[in-house]
Formats: C-alpha cells, structure tokens, sequence
C-alpha cells in the first residue's frame, strides 16, 4: 500500500497547489491512500467544511491537523461527527471537542488506523503526553488487524519527533512530523521497521516566512508590535512523503520525500 502525506496545506495559494498537482501524483504515484493537514487551509489559520471538501475533490481522502484547527468556530461541532474525515490532536485533554484518531476504510477494503498527536516541547498549551497517549491508543486496539498505523506527530522541535519516531518503531508503520512548515531531508525507515521524518514541509506560497507574507513579519519582529498577516503570493511549493508499506506486516518499505514548486500563483 502506498500512502501520500501532504504536509500543512497553507490558505489559497496552497489549496490550488494540491488541487494541481494530486489527481497527476496519485496515478504517477500509484497512491492508495492521501492524508494531508490540514490546519493552515483557511487563510492561514483553521479550515472551514468547504474547504476540505474542495480538496476531497482533488483526491485527499482524510484530513489531520494541530494547533490552528480551534481557529475557525464552524469547524469545532463537526469535529464530534465520528465520520468526518477531519481529527486533531489526541493529547488534547479530556472534554476537549473531536477525536484524535480514526480508522480509514480504503477502497481496497483494508483499515488504515490515523493518529494525530502534538508535541509539548516550545508550544504554549498544556497537552497530555503524547507518547503515553499514544500508547494507549495503540493498546486499545491491539486486537485489530490494519493494513497500516499512521502518524502524524504536530510537534516543534525535531528531538521531540525524533524521540517519538524511535520510541513507536515497530509498532506503527510512520511517524512523520508536520508544524514547522520547513522539510527536513531525513526521511527514512527506522530499524523496526517505521517511517519517519522530523517534518515533511508546508505546501503553500515559499517566497514568504512558513507562508505569511514577509515584510510584515520582519516588521513584527523588529518592533515586537503584534501587527496583521496576510497569506502570501508567488510561487508556491508542494512538499509531500510517499510511503510504501507492506500490508502483512504493518511495516515501512520505503519512503520518497517528493517537493515541487510552482511558478503560476
Ligand atoms: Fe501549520
Ligand atoms: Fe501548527
């Protein structure tokens, strides 16, 4: 089975870019399966129910996120539908809205199990510990059969991915990092058998700082004055991991880092 995972999908320019490039990637690909996250899909910050249906046109077949999905109120009641194809973070605390894991049925009738969890290191809230968390997860089903076990660790700095990518090696099929919006060129299969890279990269307007138009953002951070951002324009770049795993074994084969840019945005 292949897997697609489309790092953080920033606002417009980065919606167009996925529905550009994915209908061609999947069949080039031969992808049978498409995550992305998607918590920068609405200018910037959050995703609207629209918007992520306009991409399940394109081809992603499930949505997760992070920090920013809290962003757009509309999306928080929907969170609680156990079929929307959108969760956030697991490690959420308890009464927290939504769900932070999912079992995909795919086309080829095999059960994808999708967890998403967030990193405590340099963030400002105070998550349950995600490696405990997902332990517990996985202890829950350990009875199941799946096809593969995916994660997608919303994390800050690369020791903390790291450490999570080693401590679940052998037990889920990837453990690929998203937030930073910057891809780090260490995509590989762990000794045990996972899939990891600290942080697959954003897809979204590169001439810009993680997708925010940047002469504001210099101002912001020479005069400390919060001031407004805007999505910014231009090229675009589409950063993706292809993961190929073996379906018996639950294990990674291989993995591509796949990024293009676009000029015609
Ligand atoms: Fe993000
Ligand atoms: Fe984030």
């Amino acid at each position: 089975m292949n897997i697609l995972f489309i790092g953080d999908i920033f606002g417009r320019p980065g919606r167009e870019t996925v529905k550009k490039l994915l209908p061609e990637y999947r069949k080039k690909y031969e992808i049978n399966l498409v995550i992305a996250n998607a918590e920068n899909m609405h200018h910037g910050k959050g995703v609207e129910e629209t918007q992520l249906k306009e991409l399940q046109m394109a081809g992603v077949d499930f949505f997760t996120s992070g920090n920013h999905v809290w962003h757009e109120k509309s999306i928080i009641p929907r969170l609680d539908d156990k079929k929307f194809p959108l969760i956030r973070p697991a490690n959420y605390p308890p009464g927290a809205p939504g769900r932070g894991h999912h079992i995909i049925e795919t086309s080829l009738m095999k059960k994808v199990l999708v967890i998403n969890l967030m990193g405590r290191v340099f963030m400002p809230m105070h998550l349950d510990c995600p490696f405990r968390t997902a332990d517990k997860i996985l202890k829950e089903y350990e009875h199941e059969n799946f096809a593969a076990i995916f994660v997608d660790f919303h994390a800050e700095t690369t020791s903390e991915k790291m450490a999570l990518g080693h401590y679940l090696d052998g037990r889920v099929s990837a453990v690929i990092g998203t937030h930073t919006h910057v891809p780090t060129f260490d995509a590989r299969v762990l000794a045990g058998g996972t899939a990891f890279q600290s942080d697959v990269g954003f897809t979204g307007p590169i001439d810009s700082v993680i997708g925010l138009e940047k002469t504001s953002i210099i101002k912001n951070f020479l005069t400390q004055v919060p001031i407004k951002h805007e999505v910014a324009d231009g090229e675009t770049v589409f950063n993706a991991i292809k993961i190929e795993i073996d379906e018996n074994t639950q294990k990674a084969v291989s993995v591509e880092q796949i990024q293009k840019y676009l000029e015609n945005f």
